[in-house]
């Protein structure tokens, strides 16, 4: 027999397309007498349109129309129904009405035969407006809008006040978080195009199962009048899993000039109309025995959400799973401000969550003069002990055993500044990761063909996360057949009904379904030639056949009832610190991930890296700057708002434990997409506190904090 294809470092099967410009993205194809359109921005973030004059643009050169609020046809509102394949990023459709929410909401598209004629034509546009004063920041929020607890985001045990009185030691502070903004490389893009009365669409989308639905009830349309290809995305970081109006504008427009359309966002338009991540402000009250047991936990979470969406990021989700402790309380405040809708974004909720968790402990650890690896350690959770299930598999305290090992923690000491290296202070910083193991249903289909050759087709889509590999691996390892002749096909709706790239729960979705699809295609051949254990095409030569096709749909089972589903990881940071030219940088990360059975060595390290460098960007770099004055992002660009280039990306040292979780479906993997965002920003705080003694707790860490 060969060796296992499952968990080999195998090359990506789409990336000789991607390094050549042969993949197609969205916004690469071309059809005949294809329109173009562009967006009218509100320059205010509150009040009402009085006046919008459209003459100018109407009249100017190529221009094809101009909808706004009084001439769009009747929309409806996308209900929030995942299950069904429903949800908007924003619940408001576009252009629904004269009131203005937020500064860049769209008030007109122009659709023009030219991207320039387009935009030249939107800034002829004339459009007044009746402002009204705004919030931008939490405590204008909760001035003008009050605050909204959230009872869902609640989680209690124990008697948290009590515990905290009588906690020997104790740590009471507050870590806030700014606006971050995905900006994944591929921009937002829709191409829309009406044939007959089908809606065919190219979409950078994170969902292909979903998106058409939600158009489709958006546009008021059958959903089977719709369908979305999503062969290749650049990227989406959470961005690009729910409906956003550029897509719905692409759509109504293409109906409206009855040409394709093409919608692709401008990198500024990112920043208002796409999602983002929302300020957070957390408090994380601690209290501990001398000896560093947990006593209580504390954390109340502040965030803020647009006027037109309740989008919560929920900070507090992992803190009553991620350690034993016997008195926890988690609350949650939602504040509307006059902001872009926020939305999913990498590891939403746990990664500024342990951004507060991991440095309260670490301030603890330095409290009572404790190693802060040996704390976590010292609390690690037997059980899930919020849904009191057993774990499926924990190797939390592995994963801290083995990234201390490989970062040799054992040679930090512990002072401030006490660890230096020519002109340089070297910073050595801990935090944990975490991050739910979901999974959801899925649907595929396997062909296998008696040449020796297969295809696996699924409606899921692949955001360069390495989808396309994992399955033809699967396929490959249950048949023996050579991984190059696995064809597979996603990113279209039409395909059988694929999970959300989302939630890191494709490839634990994906491995059972595609692995019953393959077993059932097997099975259609007749026993005798199965159990001559011949090799497959000759069985399906022998058994008379071209091909055979299994399909299969799965989904979890009361596994879910029985076990808590979750990963665990741990970071050990390096940071080098130069005061005398205030120069500081992230040298080293060394992290180790118990995420379950690992598929592909090689995509999984790089999905890990890649979210290690957007943790870098979020301690040290990104924030979106709001303009007091007229609601609008200074840095909406990559110019000035800044994230991790290669200059700034250090050596990094991933190691998986690559233990099979025995309940989570076939083969025992879960999902990997995100944790390696959870703590990352921790690490580099608690790093830069143990070189300079700064300790930071608002995000990004900018060197005139460190001077402060
Ligand atoms: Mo992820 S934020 O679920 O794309």
């Amino acid at each position: 027999m060969s060796t296992p294809i499952l968990g080999q470092p195998l090359n990506r099967i789409e990336g000789r397309l991607k390094v050549t410009g042969r993949a197609n993205y969205a916004a690469d194809n071309r059809y005949d007498r294809l329109a173009h359109a562009y967006g009218v921005l509100s320059p205010i973030a509150a009040g009402t349109i009085v006046r919008l004059d459209a003459v100018g643009a109407e009249n100017a050169p190529g221009v094809l129309a101009v909808l706004h609020h009084r001439n769009i046809p009747r929309l409806h509102r996308c209900p929030d129904e995942m299950d069904e394949g429903l949800k908007a990023a924003e619940e408001r459709t576009p252009l629904e009405d004269d009131t203005i929410y937020y500064a860049g909401q769209f008030v007109a598209i122009v659709v023009a035969e030219t991207f320039e004629q387009a935009r030249w034509a939107a800034h002829l546009v004339r459009a007044e407006y009746q402002a009204k004063p705004h919030a931008l920041s939490l405590d204008e929020g909760v001035k003008q809008n009050g605050r909204m607890p959230r009872d869902d985001e609640k989680a209690e045990r124990g008697d948290v006040e009590r515990a905290l009185a009588s906690a020997r030691m104790r740590v009471d502070e507050t870590y806030v978080t700014p606006v971050e903004v995905h900006n994944a490389m591929e921009l937002h893009s829709t191409i829309a195009r009406w044939e007959g009365g089908r809606l065919i669409v190219d979409d950078s989308t994170q969902w292909v199962y979903g998106q058409p639905r939600s158009l489709a009830h958006v546009l008021g349309i059958p959903v089977d009048c719709v369908e979305v290809h999503a062969p290749f995305i650049g990227g989406g970081f959470g961005s690009k899993l729910f409906l956003w109006p550029h897509a719905v504008l692409a759509a109504v427009a293409a109906r409206h000039v009855q040409r394709p359309v093409k919608f692709a966002l401008p990198r500024p338009f990112h920043f208002c109309t796409a999602g983002h991540r929302p300020v957070t402000r957390q408090r994380i009250q601690l209290g501990a025995t001398p000896d560093g047991v947990l006593a209580a936990i504390r954390h109340h979470s502040e965030t803020h959400t647009s006027l037109v969406t309740d989008y919560v990021e929920s900070c507090g989700e992992a803190t009553p799973a991620l350690y034993h402790c016997d008195h926890i309380k988690v609350t949650h405040d939602l504040i509307r401000v006059n902001v872009g809708t926020p939305t999913s974004m990498r590891a939403p909720g746990a990664c500024p969550g342990l951004f507060a968790l991991e440095c309260a402990l670490d301030e603890l650890a330095i409290k009572l003069q404790a190693d802060p690896a040996e704390l976590r350690l010292k609390n690690l959770p037997p059980i899930n002990e919020d849904t009191k299930l057993p774990w499926s598999s924990i190797h939390f305290g592995d994963c801290i055993r083995t990234a201390t090992a490989r970062f040799g923690w054992e040679r930090r000491t512990a002072a401030v500044g006490s660890m230096r290296e020519g002109r340089e202070i070297l910073g050595w910083g801990f935090a944990a990761a975490t991050w739910p193991a979901h999974r959801s249903l899925a649907s595929a289909k396997v062909e296998l063909r008696v040449d020796g050759s297969a295809k696996v087709s699924c409606g899921t889509q692949d955001i360069g996360t390495g989808t396309y590999t994992v399955l033809a691996q699967v396929v490959s390892e249950l048949t023996r057949l050579p991984f190059e002749r696995i064809e597979v096909a996603i990113g279209d709706s039409r395909l059988p009904r694929g999970p959300i790239s989302g939630g890191s729960l494709a490839t634990a979705s994906l491995v059972p379904a595609v692995a019953e699809a393959t077993r059932r295609a097997w099975q259609k051949l007749p026993a005798t030639f199965r159990e001559q254990r011949l090799a497959l095409p000759e069985a399906l030569r022998a058994a008379g056949r071209d091909s055979v096709v299994g399909e299969a749909t799965t989904e979890p089972g009361d596994e879910r009832e029985n076990f808590a589903f979750r990963s665990f990881g741990a970071h050990c940071v390096e940071v080098r610190w130069d005061p005398g030219i205030t120069k500081l940088r992230v040298s080293r990360i060394v992290s180790a991930f118990d995420v379950g059975r690992i598929i592909n060595r090689k995509t999984a390290t790089s999905q890990i890296e890649g979210a290690l460098v957007m943790g870098i960007g979020m301690a040290l770099m990104e924030e979106a700057v709001y303009d007091g004055r007229t609601g609008r992002v200074v840095n909406d660009n990559l110019a000035d708002y800044h994230v991790p280039v290669h200059a700034d990306t250090p050596a990094m040292d991933v190691t998986f434990l690559d233990r099979p979780d025995p309940h989570i479906g076939d083969f025992g993997a879960r999902g990997l997409g995100e944790i390696g965002i959870t703590g990352t920003a921790a690490a580099i705080a608690n790093a830069v506190y143990h070189a300079s003694g700064k300790r930071i707790r608002d995000l990004p860490i900018t060197i005139e904090k460190l001077l402060g």
